[in-house]
């Protein structure tokens, strides 16, 4: 039996998810009006990423008897002043997702829900992938700068990575 304080828990990460999915989406856009295809195509794909996220939620969710709520979003932004605000903006959005898993698992311990706990266990992993990942783009942004010269190479690298492949992620 699913208790209502896993149930709400699980709807905030929801939420926090579908919210990354959008802000990621609107980075994505200004990325490519600002000519920046390479960190458009980067965001486009990772705002893929957190819809998948999302998406296994919800599923999980109905699927042990709860009732999954579909947020509304609102976004407070549409642009940025360059491309390393807003990389270090996604890698404090990252940083809040993985605290806000971690005290997901650690309610699930103290409810003894041990089929959420396993769940969960995918989400410690893959934000340590995402943080370990947007930490070491944004050091590579810090060391070449942030110039127009430099946004040619911050720009090749985040298409390099986009493109790459990708571990077969697990089915939403
Ligand atoms: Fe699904 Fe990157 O948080």
């Amino acid at each position: 039996m699913l208790s209502p304080v896993i149930e709400q828990a699980l709807n905030d990460q929801i939420a926090m998810e579908c919210k990354a999915s959008f802000v990621y989406l609107a980075m994505a856009n200004w990325c490519e009006q600002e000519g920046l295809g390479g960190c458009a195509e980067f965001l486009y794909e990772h705002s893929d990423e957190e819809r998948m996220h999302m998406l296994k939620l919800v599923k999980y969710l109905n699927g042990v008897d709860g009732k999954a709520i579909i947020p509304n979003v609102s976004l407070e932004q549409q642009s940025w002043s360059d491309i390393r605000s807003l990389l270090e903006e996604v890698y404090e959005h990252e940083k809040k997702v993985t605290k806000s898993i971690h005290e997901l698992v650690a309610v699930s311990q103290e409810q003894k829900d041990f089929r959420t706990l396993n769940f969960l266990q995918w989400y410690v992993d893959e934000q340590l992938e995402e943080e370990i990942l947007v930490k070491d783009i944004l050091d590579q942004v810090k060391l070449i700068g942030n110039g127009p010269q430099s946004l040619y190479y911050i720009n090749k690298e985040l298409e390099k990575r986009a493109n790459a492949p990708e571990e077969e992620e697990e089915e939403a």
